[in-house]
């Protein structure tokens, strides 16, 4: 499994020949616009978390061009059906196994408006089990005891947690987030986009390393290999 990160919660996850996009927010984002090329992104699915600009921006114009299947909520999904995009509907604590493997889409707490005012369902994370390795993504949300039930099922080789803090949680609750899924494998999103959510990273991946664990902060456009 090869993750590479474009910036803020975008991902690209290439899994058993499969090309997953998730949260594909690039051309809005001051940090990555110049580094990504959307028009050259490979997908065969696009993953979304929740519908908050800053995570489905590109979605819409990367899923025309590519004849990708958007896979999130319900809402999200009837929302891009009706734009005439291919959809998956999922909804909380469902599994689906695809082609790549299986998701199961999770529990976060935040919430999920569209630009537009449309509703977005609730939001929440994704938990994938691929070809020999599992990940975790959180997508926006705070600290929640729910994430105590993914080790239950799912022995993770990596968490990806945002860790920017003000909308999401912060480095300190991705600590203990870390604690509760039981990986101490932690990449962390959503972070240095907007002033809002500026991070110390030195700073961040020291309370890491002093907990015992390790937090990978990607350039962009680096990749890493499970
Ligand atoms: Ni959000
Ligand atoms: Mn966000």
């Amino acid at each position: 499994m090869k993750i590479t990160y474009f910036g803020h919660s975008s991902l690209s996850i290439e899994v058993s020949g499969k090309h997953i996009l998730v949260d594909p927010f690039i051309s809005g984002n001051p940090l990555s616009k110049d580094l990504v090329d959307i028009s050259t992104l490979r997908a065969d699915y696009i993953l979304l978390t929740h519908a908050h600009q800053d995570h489905i921006l590109d979605a819409e114009e990367i899923a025309k061009r590519t004849d990708a299947v958007i896979v999130s909520n319900y809402e999200i999904a009837i929302y891009y059906q009706a734009r005439g995009l291919k959809a998956h509907p999922m909804n909380h604590g469902g599994n689906w196994k695809f082609d790549f493997g299986n998701v199961k889409y999770v529990n976060a707490v935040h919430t999920s408006a569209f630009p537009d005012g449309t509703n977005g369902g609730q939001p929440g994370g994704f938990v994938i089990e691929g070809e020999h390795k599992n990940i975790y993504i959180a997508g926006d949300t705070a600290l929640t005891m729910d994430m105590k039930l993914i080790p239950m099922r799912t022995k993770l080789d990596l968490a990806i947690l945002p860790i920017g803090d003000n909308f999401t949680m912060g480095v300190d609750d991705a600590i203990l987030a870390s604690d509760f899924v039981e990986c101490d494998k932690v990449l962390g999103i959503h972070y240095d986009t907007f002033g809002l959510i500026e991070i110390n990273h030195t700073e961040a991946k020291k309370k890491f390393y002093d907990a015992d664990k390790d937090l990978m902060l990607l350039e962009i456009g680096e990749s890493i290999e499970l």
